[in-house]
Parts: C-alpha cells; sequence; structure tokens
C-alpha cells in the first residue's frame, strides 16, 4: 500500500475561504454554482501534495506489479496481525464501542460520497478506455441494487448504530470528499489527476481488514468494509481496473511522462485531511464525551428543573457555562450519580438516560449513549461478535432490509418517454445517477437503466 509522508503544516496553511465543508455540501446541492470554487480548492490541493511522497513506480507498465506486490504486502501485514491477536494481543484499532463509532461517524463524509470522483467520466460511457472506470462507478452504485449501493449501505449502518448526526464535524472530515466532489465536476480539466486518485484510493489497504475484523469483533455489521476487501480486489477488481485505466489512458512518449506526473499528484491527494487513521487515532472518550455534552448543553441549559442541586450548583447553572462541562462529571462521580467501573446499570444517571420511562429518554443517540456508557464502565465488555450474533439467531441476512426498488419507471416523467433516443436517454439517466441522487430510488432506477445500457453499447 501506498507509503507518503503526511505534511499537515502545508494543508493547515490553506486559505481560510477554501473551505471543504462548505464546498462539500455546495456541490452536492448544485456543482455548476461553485465550479470555479472547485477547481480553486483542487488547484490549492494538488500544491499541498508537492510536500508529499509516494511509492508508486517510476515505470507506469510495472504498476500491475506493484499493485499486486501491494495487496501481497498487506496479507502478510493481516496475518501477523491475526497471529499476534490469537496469541492474545488487544484491538489494535478500537478500544471500545464508541471508539469504533467516533471512526463510523468521523469518516461519514468520505463514504457518503463514496465512488463520487468517478461520476466525472459518465459522459465517456461509449469509449473504450473508460468503460473499466464507468464499471467501477456502476459497482459503487450496486448497479442499481438499493443492498449493493455503498452509500445506501453507509447510511444504513450509521442509522443503525445511532450515528446519523455527522454533520457537526469539523472542515478536516470533510477534505477527501470535497476533493472527490470537485473531481467529479472538472473531470475533463483533471483527468489524470482523477485517474490517479482513483489508482490510490482503489488499492487495499491493510486498515480496511483490520477495521472489519475489530468491527465485527464490537458486534457492528462489517459488511461495508468486507465488501470492499473483495470488490477492490487486485485481481480483478477495482484495483485491477484503476491499473488498467491508467495504461489505456496515458498518452505516448514525452505526453505520456508528463501525464504520469499529474497522475502521482492525483495519487497523493489521498493523503489530505482526516483519513482512517487520524480519525481512529484521534479519539479521546473522556474529551468527546465531554464535547458531547456540551452540544446538548446549548439546548439543555434552560429545560431542567431547579429542584436538583449537585455540587451545589442546579443542573441549569452547571449546564450554563460548557466549561463547568469536565467539573459537573467529577461532582456526579463524587456524589453518587455515577459509579465507574461497574454496570451502568447501577448508576442512577445512566437510568435517567436508558430505560422504560426513563426522564431523559431520547435525548442522547445511540452513539452518544455508547459513549457514556463505555466512559462510566471503562470499556466495552466482551459481547458475541457480529457473525455469532447473526449465527445464533439463526439468519443468514445481516443487514437492515434494503430499501424499496422502484421498478422500470423513473420518477423522471422525461425517462419515460421510450421515444427517447438512446444518447438523450443517457444523459437523462446520468443527470439521476449524481453523487447527491444515485442512492434515491430514482438514482437507483436510473442506474439499473444505464448498467443495461452500457452492456448493450
Ligand atoms: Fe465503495
Ligand atoms: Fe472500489
Amino acid at each position: 500500500m501506498l507509503r507518503v509522508v503526511p505534511d499537515r503544516t502545508t494543508a493547515d496553511a490553506l486559505p481560510a475561504e477554501a473551505s471543504a465543508k462548505h464546498l462539500y455540501y455546495r456541490l452536492l446541492q448544485d456543482a455548476s454554482t461553485v465550479s470555479t470554487e472547485a477547481r480553486r480548492y483542487l488547484e490549492t490541493r494538488l500544491r499541498a501534495t508537492n510536500e508529499h511522497s509516494d511509492e508508486l513506480p517510476e515505470d507506469p507498465q510495472a504498476l500491475y506489479e506493484w499493485s499486486r506486490a501491494c495487496s501481497a504486502q498487506v496479507g502478510r501485514r493481516y496475518r501477523e496481525y491475526l497471529d499476534a491477536r490469537r496469541a492474545g494481543a488487544p484491538r489494535r484499532f478500537f478500544s471500545c464501542k464508541s471508539h469504533a463509532l467516533y471512526f463510523l461517524r468521523g469518516v461519514a463524509p468520505t463514504k457518503m460520497v463514496d465512488g463520487a470522483w468517478l461520476y466525472g467520466l459518465l459522459p465517456h460511457w461509449r469509449d473504450e478506455r473508460f468503460v473499466p472506470l464507468v464499471r467501477t462507478y456502476l459497482e459503487e452504485l450496486g448497479e442499481g441494487r438499493p443492498e449493493q449501493n455503498h452509500v445506501v449501505l453507509y447510511r444504513q449502518l450509521l442509522d443503525k448504530q445511532g450515528c446519523a448526526d455527522w454533520h457537526d464535524l469539523d472542515d478536516e472530515h470533510y477534505v477527501q470528499g470535497a476533493i472527490q466532489l470537485a473531481l467529479a465536476a472538472h473531470a475533463e480539466e483533471f483527468l489524470p489527476e482523477l485517474i490517479g486518485y482513483n489508482l490510490g484510493y482503489e488499492q487495499l489497504p491493510l486498515h480496511l481488514l483490520i477495521t472489519s475484523y475489530e468491527l465485527n469483533e464490537l458486534g457492528i455489521d462489517p459488511y461495508y468494509f468486507t465488501l470492499h476487501i473483495t470488490i477492490d480486489n487486485a485481481a480483478s477488481g477495482h484495483a485491477q481496473k484503476a491499473v488498467q485505466s491508467v495504461l489505456e489512458v496515458l498518452p505516448q512518449g514525452k505526453a505520456g511522462a508528463a501525464f504520469y506526473q499529474r497522475i502521482k499528484a492525483g495519487v497523493r491527494l489521498n493523503e489530505l485531511g482526516a483519513s482512517t487513521l487520524s480519525v481512529i487515532g484521534a479519539f479521546d472518550l473522556q474529551r468527546e464525551l465531554v464535547r458531547v455534552l456540551q452540544a446538548k448543553a446549548q439546548v439543555g441549559a434552560e429545560l431542567h428543573s431547579d429542584y436538583c442541586c449537585i455540587g451545589g450548583l442546579s443542573v441549569n447553572e452547571w449546564l450554563r457555562e460548557p466549561a463547568r462541562i469536565p467539573a459537573f462529571l467529577r461532582c456526579l462521580e463524587e456524589e453518587g450519580w455515577i459509579h465507574r467501573g461497574a454496570l451502568s446499570e447501577e448508576s442512577r444517571f445512566w437510568r435517567l438516560i436508558e430505560g422504560e420511562r426513563a426522564a431523559m429518554f431520547g435525548v442522547f443517540s445511540g452513539y452518544e449513549r455508547q459513549l457514556l456508557r463505555d466512559w462510566i464502565m471503562g470499556g466495552t465488555p466482551r459481547e458475541p461478535s457480529f457473525r455469532a450474533r447473526q449465527k445464533l439467531m439463526g439468519e443468514t441476512a445481516s443487514r437492515t432490509a434494503p430499501t424499496e426498488m422502484t421498478e422500470t419507471r423513473l420518477e423522471d416523467p422525461a425517462c419515460a418517454a421510450e421515444a427517447l433516443n438512446s444518447k438523450e436517454l443517457a444523459a437523462t439517466l446520468m443527470a439521476l445517477m449524481s453523487p447527491a441522487q444515485h442512492h434515491t430510488p430514482a438514482g437507483l432506477a436510473a442506474t439499473r437503466r444505464f448498467a443495461h445500457l452500457l452492456q448493450q453499447r
């Protein structure tokens, strides 16, 4: 896998107007209104990659070998990880369940636009050189089947784990998503960078294997991640298609060398912003719990009765001042509202939050309750893994029931007209297959129809 040297100072020095979060949502809303900003953003981000290094071969013809060698190395390192775990080593990534949920939430802006950069290549669907990447995009979209659409799957995972409230994440978390959407909006202009970005993104990383293993261990459905282990494989999957596309699009001679340098810059774009490893490494249970309580306090500061006094202050007085939250937690502990190190159910404070007729029922999301629980108990008690639980329940299907399929008729009336010629039809379908829409019933139906067109071209 790629090993690059991140340089945070370069990325941090970007001008304030280059807000990834702002651009991300604007690009999803209507990319045409932020075309100039998106171009500028990409240019700035590409300059930031100059400080990074990569391990791509100098000769592009060696890319297949490089990709397979990366994959084999990941396999060896994963074997070492499994051996260590079997010998009793603790989890490498997730200290507790809320740590895993923090990760799922932290990478949500990237996962919710999974595959977006390839959208910009759809207009080239009749050009054989681009077919492998168009196919990759369709596979990211599950070819229109909701149970295989990566964005649908990730959304379901977040919902099921009580992590759907991720929109308050800071700018760093939106960098990868903004890059992906900006590449989609400027595919023609940044074609080598887009192909390079895809090459870097689709290689199998070790963290994907470890993440899948540890999510399952913590009782969380790892399907979204295991799906990527298989679908991105270097023998026939997205990693292989990524290399194939580089070689097919690369011009001959001198132009080829310059094009390849731009491909490399595109590969390095993968290293900017928050990543799987940086998100996992940033977790601090106490700090995250305080952050959540401070955010809650903004809403709940005046909603409590003054009946109850803790450490000499009413609950409203504690919540009115966000800086008091750590002291509030200490007081709750000292005055016996919370018994740390014991089962959460033994804490009076916990019983206010969870259970029938709990006074604060519905105030905290699933993720927030898990944080508090892990904080009280000092970790997550060992429970059956996700797969073991599925087996116990005798179920083969592990995931939430897929979204209803919308068959044949697209919601857009323009598509219903069978008289459309294939060019017009393709254009209409493509509009519905944008990163903002492909996971909606209309988008899924359009994807199925487009996949059929691609087969018949
Ligand atoms: Fe994906
Ligand atoms: Fe992929």
